[in-house]
């Protein structure tokens, strides 16, 4: 099996398959090479697709993408039956299954619909990444020790040519689409769809609007309706994965000083003061006093609690800054809860508690390590692999000015130090030119992930001019 690609949509379902059929898993279906859906999760269709495990030497066997297809409706309101919309939530390496099992019946409900588009955020001024307490290079030797391990175990279980790890880079997923695209003109959903059915309709989301480009760059003759949203510049994905990364995620953070401001003290129990730079004062007060470079120099006993209770502090803010409308909410108690612990000396309790919402901020909570380093190591023609700390330190500088919890942002990158496995294909380019449609790219002005400045230059100077993007605002009223 190849790392699931995800696949949403949209296609008439008889409903006698729907209706009579046990739910299936994954394990229980057979690779068919002709698209056959059977019933899973509720709601959910799942199909197994045969692909070339190799595109360059088909005597290599098969390989199988996992599908699962939230399917349109019967007589939509919307209109006509489109045809089938392919989604890839980035990662690199997110499972799609899963993103189109969470998000589908949501992408579902948008699609064709405006975008809204809230207010300004205004950052509070003076939160920057410099001058704030950081982590000890155990955290980085962590990573690295844990992307060594997995590494070599996939080259010893899967580093082989008729296995799946040289087979796992954006190039080849590209061709999986072409494969998943093939196989659905031929069936009948494929056959009557409004849009051409050879075309891939996608929507791709940060490192998936690396795969969307491949896509769009390899064959800019099938590139059908596609958006991709948080855009990230092809060049940098392949050379410093890192770099300009995590540039706007302290004003996302400053976000919650200002909406916690704003909220009062009756939805906003953090609320103290009388502007937001006084709740983030608030904020400061406590996270300064987690350093445990100090306490390490100084040859505190508490150095390791420090370091625990600073990285799931920063690991933990991670999460409200990609989902604010999920996490802002509980926010305020996780501070609320921050400085009782200091005060009465319980930061590993506090630590044990947060981590448990947010995830312990070590390798083990590391989703799916082989998928990601899989796909983003090769794609950079393991550049990083063998290199030591020592050559990450420009770019772990970099992350830090960046944002006060910049660093915690290099764990993708530090697993590369350990993944040898070399893929069959890569593509590195050239990137852009004009495709039979216009693609559209979408960013937010506060992205903690990608930043905005690259929507513009990547858009409509990357790739043609007749593109179209629209910037939007993460923060609506409803905050
Ligand atoms: C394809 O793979 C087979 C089996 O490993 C090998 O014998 C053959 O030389 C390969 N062909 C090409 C063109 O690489
Ligand atoms: C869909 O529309 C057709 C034609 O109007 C009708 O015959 C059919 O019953 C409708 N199906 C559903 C599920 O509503
Ligand atoms: C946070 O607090 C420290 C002192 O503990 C201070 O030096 C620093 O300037 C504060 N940061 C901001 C952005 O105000
Ligand atoms: C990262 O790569 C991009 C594109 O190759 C380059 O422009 C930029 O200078 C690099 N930044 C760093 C910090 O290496
Ligand atoms: C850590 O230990 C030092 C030295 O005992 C103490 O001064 C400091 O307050 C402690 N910090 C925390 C956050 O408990
Ligand atoms: C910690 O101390 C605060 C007062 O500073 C107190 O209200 C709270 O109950 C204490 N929490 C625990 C868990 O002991
Ligand atoms: C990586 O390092 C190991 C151990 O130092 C060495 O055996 C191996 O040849 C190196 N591989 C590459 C590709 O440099």
């Amino acid at each position: 099996m190849k790392f699931p690609l995800f696949l949403v949509f949209s296609a008439f379902i008889a409903a006698t398959t729907a209706n009579t059929s046990p739910p299936y898993t994954f394990q229980q279906i057979k690779p068919s090479k002709t698209l056959k859906w059977h019933p899973c999760n509720p709601g959910f269709l799942c199909a197994k697709l045969s692909v070339p495990l190799s595109y360059q030497n088909h005597s290599l066997g098969l390989a199988s993408v996992p599908l699962l297809k939230y399917p349109a409706t019967t007589n939509s309101s919307s209109g006509p039956y489109q045809g089938m919309l392919l989604l890839n939530p980035g990662g690199p390496g997110a499972s799609g299954v899963e993103e189109a099992f969470t998000s589908g019946p949501l992408i579902q409900s948008i699609i064709g619909s405006n975008w809204d588009v809230g207010k300004d955020v205004n950052p509070v001024t003076g939160l920057k990444g410099r001058g704030v307490a950081r982590v000890t290079d155990e955290f980085y030797e962590e990573f690295i020790e844990f992307g060594r391990e997995v590494g070599k175990e996939c080259e010893e279980r899967s580093g082989g040519v008729r296995d799946a790890g040289p087979h796992m880079s954006t190039a080849t997923v590209a061709r999986d689409l072409i494969s998943i695209i093939d196989a659905f003109a031929l069936t009948p959903d494929g056959k009557r769809s409004a849009k051409p059915s050879n075309l891939l309709n996608y929507y791709g989301i940060s490192d998936g609007t690396f795969l969307g480009q491949a896509f769009a760059s390899m064959f800019p003759s099938q590139v059908g309706n596609v958006i991709l949203d948080g855009v990230v510049d092809p060049a940098g994905y392949l050379t410093n994965f890192t770099s300009a990364s995590v540039s706007h995620l302290d004003e996302l953070l400053a976000a919650f000083f200002v909406y916690c401001h704003e909220a009062g003290s009756s939805k906003c129990a953090y609320n103290t003061g009388s502007t937001p730079k006084d709740i983030f004062n608030r904020f400061n007060a406590s996270f300064m006093q987690l350093d445990p470079r100090k306490a390490e120099s100084e040859g505190w006993s508490n150095a390791t609690e420090l370091q625990d209770a600073l990285l799931t502090l920063k690991v933990s803010l991670l999460s409200p800054a990609h989902s604010p409308f999920e996490y802002f909410p509980i926010i305020p108690q996780v501070l609320l809860d921050l400085e009782s612990a200091l005060q009465n000396q319980t930061l590993s309790s506090w630590a044990l508690a947060t981590g448990a919402i947010f995830g312990s901020p070590g390798p083990a909570n590391y989703k799916s390590p082989d998928w990601r380093l899989g796909t983003l190591c090769s794609d950079q023609n393991n550049k990083w692999y063998n290199k030591t700390l020592e050559d990450l330190r420009h770019q772990l500088k970099a992350l830090k000015e960046q944002s006060i919890i910049g660093e915690v942002w290099s764990m993708a990158v530090l697993g590369c130090l350990g993944w040898g496995v070399k893929a069959e294909e890569i593509f590195e380019g050239p990137f852009g030119g004009v495709t039979e449609t216009p693609i559209l790219f979408v960013g937010n002005t506060y992205d903690g992930a990608t930043p905005i400045e690259k929507l513009v230059f990547v858009c409509c100077l990357l790739w043609s001019e007749t593109n179209i993007y629209l910037e939007c605002d993460i923060v609506s009223e409803e905050l």
